[in-house]
């Protein structure tokens, strides 16, 4: 039964990419290929510690660092500290993980600086937002004052609190925020998508104490500072923000096992009691709702007010990738929409689910019904035109909007070239966003990268290897194209530091 189902998804697809040819070979190759790099997706913003990962996209000139000193103890007057340790189900989900905040070494030999004929040297180059992103549903079309508004640009998930500089977890320095914010700028995005930004919660057994609810109905007020800056900080560059409001997996800025051991739900079947156990809802609930409603001490803007942020995600890679996990079901997805818009009437909704097309069971998700969902998503990896070929065939008459939240743009792990994948992207426009994993920047010197071990980074612009920077090149004029700008022949650089605001 699900053989049959498999082989009719399978050539449903590969008719549609006229390949209907050897359909159960392709099939094959494709699910090993899904499979390997399943692995690799879910670990992919800690080292992977296997003998196959080669990181090559690691610069010469990163801060080393190593794995040996806790996270400093931070005192605060609202976190009591006194955090009972998690049920062990929370951190034994896959291979060993850096428990440990990174530490620096100190940089002898700084990378050489990148000189261009255009450089982003403050924040003046795009207007700010002062409108919001909204959504024409007849025409399922992201409009920003008329126009269509196409969502492209980079993830930088450590943007308000980090793991490889400085204790795990600690907020992030604000010159490197205003760098990265710039990177994204040079690169021609309209928004960003920061993951700590959005999910704040827990001590990561003990081992974070900086997140946002370190522990249930706990807010840690010196934690809003650094989200409250990103914020004012994205609107002086004129970029737009994506918060996600919680993980499906437990890393050290937090996630669903928060809710989970905070009502001491079952950890069972990957934390499945997240969709279905009321006291563990109201918990998520209770987070969104202190999110959504915090006053910026910046601007002085809500974040339910603030058009800066385009968009909330229910959550990052819920159902774990293409349902390998329970896909958060119907009644949740519409619960948390309710408990947005108890507040929040202007900003767009992501559903979070990862992936809304199961290619072996040919099952979709129920984000792609639900009516308060205005953005469905997936995440590629690695970059498969089938996959999100058929997904546009299914978000386009549902009428939603399809962002590619994440995906591979490297050289290195996917066998469709990026030119390829991108291109398809464009044929689409305005109809589909897509944000490429995963920015890294300076240390605050300006003098080295910091560097995360996961083969993503984008070590913006010069310390990628030539081929790799040549795709980073593909990248930023697709997204300058999709912005209808004229593309850069070079990689525009970036000053830094950036101007102090
Ligand atoms: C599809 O659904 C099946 C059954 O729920 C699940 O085992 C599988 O992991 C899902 N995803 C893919 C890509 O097959």
């Amino acid at each position: 039964m699900r053989f049959t189902a498999t082989l009719l998804a399978c050539s449903a697809l590969f008719a549609q990419l006229g390949h209907a040819h050897d359909v159960r070979d392709q099939q094959v190759r494709q699910k090993r290929h899904h499979d390997a790099s399943a692995a690799a997706k879910i670990e992919k913003r800690y080292p992977p510690g296997r003998e196959t990962f080669i990181p090559t996209t690691t610069p010469a000139y990163a801060l080393s660092t190593s794995s040996a000193t806790p996270a400093a103890t931070k005192t605060s007057s609202t976190s009591s500290g006194s955090q009972t340790t998690p049920p062990p189900g929370q951190y034994t989900t896959g291979t060993t993980r850096a428990h440990v905040a990174a530490t620096t070494t100190t940089p002898t030999t700084c990378a050489p600086p990148y000189i261009a004929t255009s450089m982003i040297t403050g924040t003046g180059t795009l207007p700010k937002p002062t409108t919001f992103v909204t959504k024409v549903y007849r025409s399922n079309q992201l409009t920003l004052n008329g126009s269509p508004f196409t969502i492209v640009g980079p993830n930088i998930f450590w943007l308000c609190q980090g793991q490889d500089y400085g204790p795990l977890g600690s907020y992030t320095d604000k010159s490197m925020v205003r760098e990265a914010l710039a990177i994204a700028v040079a690169m021609g995005a309209n928004t960003i998508r920061a993951l700590s930004c959005g999910i704040s919660t827990g001590t990561y057994n003990n081992l974070n104490p900086y997140n946002l609810e370190p522990t249930f109905n706990n807010f840690d007020s010196a934690a809003w500072d650094i989200r409250d800056y990103v914020l004012y900080a994205a609107r002086e560059y004129g970029l737009r923000v994506i918060l996600t409001l919680t993980d499906n997996y437990a890393y050290y800025h937090g996630g669903k096992y928060d809710f989970l051991n905070w009502r001491k739900a079952s950890l069972a079947n990957n934390g499945a009691d997240f969709y279905t156990n009321r006291a563990v809802m109201s918990a998520y609930n209770t987070y969104i709702t202190n999110f959504i409603t915090h006053v910026n001490s910046y601007t002085g803007v809500a974040y339910y007010n603030d058009p800066t942020i385009v968009a909330w995600e229910t959550g990052n890679e819920l159902g774990g990738y293409i349902n390998a996990e329970v896909w958060p079901p119907y009644s949740w997805t519409k619960f948390i929409v309710q408990t947005i818009r108890k507040y929040d009437t202007k900003h767009l909704i992501i559903d979070g689910t990862n992936g809304f097309w199961n290619y072996t069971t040919g099952a979709t998700s129920a984000g792609l019904t639900l009516s308060g969902v205005d953005i469905v998503t997936d995440h590629g990896y690695p970059r498969n035109t089938g996959i999100i070929n058929k997904e546009f065939s299914l978000a386009k008459p549902a009428l939603k909007n399809f962002l590619i939240g994440e995906f591979d743009w490297t050289t290195t792990y996917s066998s469709t070239d990026l030119a390829t994948y991108l291109n398809l992207i464009e044929s689409w426009k305005p109809l589909v966003g897509d944000l490429a994993w995963n920015v890294q920047g300076h240390d605050p010197t300006c003098c080295r990268f910091i560097s995360h071990n996961d083969g993503y980074s984008i070590y913006y612009p010069n310390a990628n290897s030539a081929a790799d920077q040549a795709n980073i090149l593909l990248l930023a004029q697709h997204w300058y194209r999709m912005t209808n700008r004229a593309p850069p022949a070079a990689l525009v650089g970036v000053a830094c530091p950036q101007p102090v605001f």
